[in-house]
């Protein structure tokens, strides 16, 4: 690799005249705001700035409100003048703490004794960081974004008049936890405390997306916003993001930072872009992120994930914004609780805690240790047994982080208590049981606003709860137009949207679908992945032509017409920590086949024949022929028993699988922690 490459036109510009011109106003604001107050005429400014920031969108003011007492604050030595890595590394030398962290994390468990030698250790940000708390009133006096916030629509008149009743056992029990009516209770007024959270994760959409990581990425810093947190997203600057983005984003800065074990530094550009309230800064480098789409390979990812979570850190410290909690997503950014705890532990961002999520326990970052030793530039004592070091001489990132990270959370319930489990554990299980305390699992949801198909752009016919049984039908035929299928409203069309690997169910899949297609049922799938799937799934296309469409791509309209035309959407997963292609299809009226693992066992409660409810068919273990089953008890459902399908298809449409409930489960956690 060359030794220093400038940024990808990093310091140009190509933001619209109207944004730019707020982003000159957020400046002179926040110049204004630090000039006056080292004048000491902190009051003066403050209004001042207020009245700017009145003119602001309401993000921008917001923010310039709130990084006016951050200025008072500011110390001679303020990070920004010097490279994050070489002031940590200056702090690590001077502490004591860093020799006693060394000792502590010799023996297990690492975090908690190391946590205990970090609080110790005199910090020299402290001072700072308790000013910053006493002179942040901006926080609690600013409106709170909840407020603002337009409530979920929930389509309760549709259920009024479309929706079966619930048994009533299910209706009984309703009732025992229900809270008393609410016509005589005051208003609700309790605002939740203000947060402030960084996201630091390898994808998010729309920039890059590869999967469900890139949609949670994007759902719930977005939702967190609407329950009072501010967040900002830490991502990879990829050259594959479309150039519209790119176009967006504006210089923010940039400084060296050291990060190989031989004293290498590297350029870190920091290009920002605000959307819907959410701060997304990207690190740039050209070196490591002008490849892959967005990942290539180990001996590629490696280095480019090490750089990353470090440069995020670093950013942060640059900009000086020190959240309440950093919030950590997969293997990709797992070193970030490991650098924060020890190369950062005499910054001020120590005071900041770290959760980790799983999203798939599979991909772990694993390489020997020498590699990942050079490339993090961690100090010897991390890549022990109880943290990074894994079999003989490897090291696992997402081990490291999970060690470091103040909780764990990973995407569902069931999913957090099977990692546990050496079948679902991918040889973390042990150590996933010795960190149980701090782990926890939290359903994801679905972004109302990209799915929904009473306004999805993408669908042929728009529909809700109260028309779907209709419009469903005027899909499904514009679908099998649009695929070259059999135009045939009376066919039962099962579709799969998925990433084609092993851990999807395909080998099942692959099994049963000769015995699945009769002359009554379609079949579509869409993805890629895995050559052995697509070369089968191609087969199939060929061998039943007419009636098997083979999508091998990615391409979301194609998505969104097939949860909007299918009848039934197949979810077979062999592991899922928790799935959201079931959960769009419920949104979309389309019921879910899936096996009883992880999140799909968590959401999709499976049809009860002598009650008359559930939301879709379920199987239980790995197995082909009971896959087979539950195709057959739908397929059979749908043909001979209708009105209670189409009663399904309205129960499942009107499930809340939003993202409120869960953002309030993790804005709890942070509310915990910070
Ligand atoms: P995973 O993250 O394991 O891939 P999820 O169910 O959590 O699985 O998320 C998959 C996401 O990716 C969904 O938004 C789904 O619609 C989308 N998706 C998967 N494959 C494709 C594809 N080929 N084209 C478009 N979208 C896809
Ligand atoms: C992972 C999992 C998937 C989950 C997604 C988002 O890719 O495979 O089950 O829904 O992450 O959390």
């Amino acid at each position: 690799m060359a030794k220093k490459k400038g940024s990808m036109s990093s310091k140009k510009s190509g933001a619209p005249v109207e944004a730019a011109a707020v982003e000159q106003k957020a400046e002179t604001a926040k110049k204004n705001t630090a000039k006056a107050v080292k004048e000491e005429t902190g009051a003066a400014a403050l209004k001042e700035t207020k009245a700017a920031a009145k003119e602001l969108p309401k993000a921008k003011a917001e923010e310039a409100v709130k990084e006016a007492p951050a200025a008072a604050v500011k110390t001679e030595e303020a990070v920004k003048e010097v490279p994050a890595a070489v002031k940590t590394e200056e702090a690590v030398k001077e502490a004591p703490a860093a020799v006693k962290t060394e000792e502590a994390a010799k023996e297990a468990p690492a975090v908690a004794k190391t946590e205990e030698a970090v609080k110790e250790a005199p910090v020299a940000a402290a001072e700072p960081v308790e000013t910053v708390k006493k002179a942040s009133p901006a926080k609690k006096t600013a409106k709170p974004a909840a407020e603002d916030a337009p409530a979920v629509k929930r389509r309760s008149t549709a259920k009024k008049t479309s929706q079966p009743e619930k048994p009533a056992k299910a209706a009984a029990e309703d009732a025992q936890t229900a809270e008393p009516a609410s016509a005589a209770a005051p208003e609700e007024t309790w605002v939740s405390p203000r947060r402030s959270v960084a996201f630091i994760g390898s994808e998010c959409y729309p920039f890059v997306k590869t999967g469900g990581l890139g949609d949670v990425m994007y759902a719930l810093p977005k939702e967190l916003v609407k329950q009072n947190c501010d967040v900002r997203v830490i991502l990879p600057r990829y050259k594959c993001i479309p150039w519209e983005y790119h176009e967006k984003m504006i210089y923010r800065g940039d400084f060296q930072m050291d990060l190989c074990a031989d004293g290498r530094s590297f350029y870190v550009g920091i290009m920002e872009y605000v959307w819907d309230g959410v701060v997304y800064d990207f690190i740039d480098n050209e070196e490591f992120f002008s490849v892959g789409n967005p990942y290539t390979n180990l001996i590629e990812d490696i280095p480019r994930y090490c750089y990353f979570a470090k440069a995020a850190l670093a950013a942060l410290n640059y900009m000086d914004w020190i959240p309440d909690i950093i919030h950590c997503h997969d293997w990709q950014a797992a070193l970030v609780p490991v650098y924060l705890r020890t190369q950062f532990a005499r910054t001020k961002l120590t005071t900041a805690k770290t959760i980790l999520t799983i999203h798939n326990l599979r991909f772990q970052g694993i390489y020997n240790i020498p590699t990942i030793s050079y490339w993090s530039g961690l100090p010897g004592y991390v890549f022990n047994m109880g943290a990074l070091k894994t079999g003989y001489q490897d090291a696992n990132m997402l081990k490291g982080g999970l060690t470091y990270a103040n909780i764990i959370t990973t995407v569902s319930q069931t999913y957090a208590g099977e990692i546990q489990s050496p079948y679902y554990g991918e040889t973390l299980d042990a150590h996933l049981r010795y960190h149980s305390g701090k782990l926890r699992g939290i359903v994801n949801g679905i972004d109302y606003d990209i799915w929904n198909p009473a306004v999805d752009a993408r669908l042929y016919e728009n529909y809700d709860i109260t028309n779907v049984l209709d419009k469903k039908k005027e899909n499904k035929r514009k679908l099998q137009e649009e695929l070259g299928l059999e135009q045939d409203g009376h066919k039962f069309v099962i579709g799969l949207i998925s990433r084609l690997t092993n851990q999807k169910g395909l080998d099942l899949v692959n099994a049963i679908l000769p015995q699945v297609m009769d002359e009554h049922t379609q079949f579509v799938v869409l993805g890629t992945g895995d050559r052995v799937y697509e070369d089968s799934f191609r087969y199939y296309e060929n061998a039943y032509k007419g009636n098997v469409c083979s999508n091998i791509m990615y391409d979301e309209t194609r998505a969104h017409r097939i949860y909007a035309g299918a009848d039934a959407l197949l979810v077979p997963s062999q592991f899922e920590p928790c799935g959201l292609t079931q959960l769009i299809a419920m949104h979309y009226g389309t019921v879910p086949i899936v096996r009883e693992t992880g999140g799909l066992k968590d959401t999709v409660e499976p049809y009860n024949m002598y009650s008359n409810w559930g939301n879709g068919f379920t199987f239980d273990r790995y197995d082909a022929g009971l896959l087979l089953d539950a195709i057959n008890r739908a397929k059979t459902f749908y043909f001979e028993n209708r009105w209670c399908w189409d009663e399904m298809v309205q129960r499942d449409m009107d499930k809340d699988v939003s993202w409120e409930s869960s953002a309030k489960k993790y804005k709890d956690l942070y509310l915990e922690l910070a």
